[in-house]
């Protein structure tokens, strides 16, 4: 075991969750953007949001709300621990953006803890005690965010009960191109527009995608990648809530993205393209679009992650 330390930084990347077709069940982490966190321990007995940089006020310091210190906390009460330690976050991503911002603190928080602790867990065991976060932050504890900013690269949800995680390959020259139009989508209202139930002829379109994805990434075949992440299922019911959205969409397919649709619930968008210089050119014209509507953005170019969370040093 790697020796006790008092203080540490991390950094939880952002991710795109759903991945087109695996709702709920896929997603991938990118470079940027992403959460820094400190945690200093102490010997209060208890966990406090010391600082929140970055948030614009909007997130609460309050430890039985902010993600990061439930998800600390349910790590401690599993252990059967009382630990004090202080946060101090750093939001370096938009707020209610589908990027997966209170997975990316809540992951923050349990690593952190996790390795003061000397590193007690697994990361893929810390994800269950990050979920927690996530169940304060939307009202439900899916993963799909929160496993990938841990684990880093393109991961599948087999199962929830019991969490089954599996990493999935990455293909080189896979890269993600991502843009937030500036409005805000909360989870918990973008989870409320979908379908309760869906025919049987769109389940059978969305499992079949959702399995030649996973044959697209082992064989590294972008066409099929590109075919197969399509959504009949979210997508439909929440491109309402993002504007311009179609309009979006012609535009990546048609600068040459491989696919286009919704990072987790939005209202960022993304295209997955293969090389940096068609990433480029896609998210160019996306914004391109934006801005011709007057729509401020912020936009972000990254191959997939292969590392999820890591240390600062
Ligand atoms: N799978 C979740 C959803 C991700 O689409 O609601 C939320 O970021």
């Amino acid at each position: 075991m790697p020796p006790k330390k008092a203080a540490i930084k991390v950094y939880a990347p952002a991710t795109v969750a759903n991945l087109a077709c695996g709702f709920d069940v896929m997603g991938l982490s990118v470079r940027e953007p992403g959460d820094e966190l400190s945690l200093m321990l102490n010997s209060s007995g208890k966990i406090s949001v010391r600082r929140i940089i970055g948030d614009g006020g909007k997130l609460s310091s309050d430890p039985k709300k902010n993600t990061a210190s439930v998800a600390i906390q349910a790590m401690l009460d599993h252990m059967g621990i009382r630990q004090g330690a202080d946060i101090v976050l750093r939001k370096r991503m938009p707020l209610g953006s589908g990027l997966g911002s209170s997975a990316a603190s809540a992951v923050a928080g349990v690593f952190a803890m996790n390795e003061l602790l000397g590193r007690p867990f697994s990361k893929s065991a810390l994800v269950p005690f990050a979920m927690e976060g996530e169940r304060i932050a939307c009202g439900s504890a899916h993963a799909d965010n929160v496993a990938p900013s841990m684990m880093g690269g393109i991961v599948l949800i087999r199962s929830y009960h019991p969490l089954e995680i599996i990493s999935l390959p990455v293909p080189s020259q896979m890269y993600i191109a991502l843009v937030h139009p500036q409005v805000e989508v909360l989870t918990r209202d973008a989870r409320a527009v979908l379908p309760r139930k869906i025919p049987l002829e769109t389940g059978i379109r969305q499992w079949a995608n959702t399995a030649s994805l996973v044959a697209g990434l082992f064989s590294s075949n972008f066409t099929l990648i590109g075919k197969s992440m399509e959504d009949h299922v979210a997508e439909p019911a929440r491109a309402k809530l993002i504007p311009y959205f179609k309009e979006a969409k012609e535009a990546a397919l048609l600068d040459g993205a491989l696919s286009f649709s919704i990072s987790g619930s939005g209202p960022t968008v993304f295209a997955v393209c293969k090389g940096k210089a068609s990433a480029l050119r896609v998210m160019s014209s996306i914004k391109k679009m934006y801005r011709d509507k007057k729509i401020p953005t912020d936009q972000y170019l990254s191959p997939v992650n292969r590392d999820g969370v890591i240390v600062i040093p």
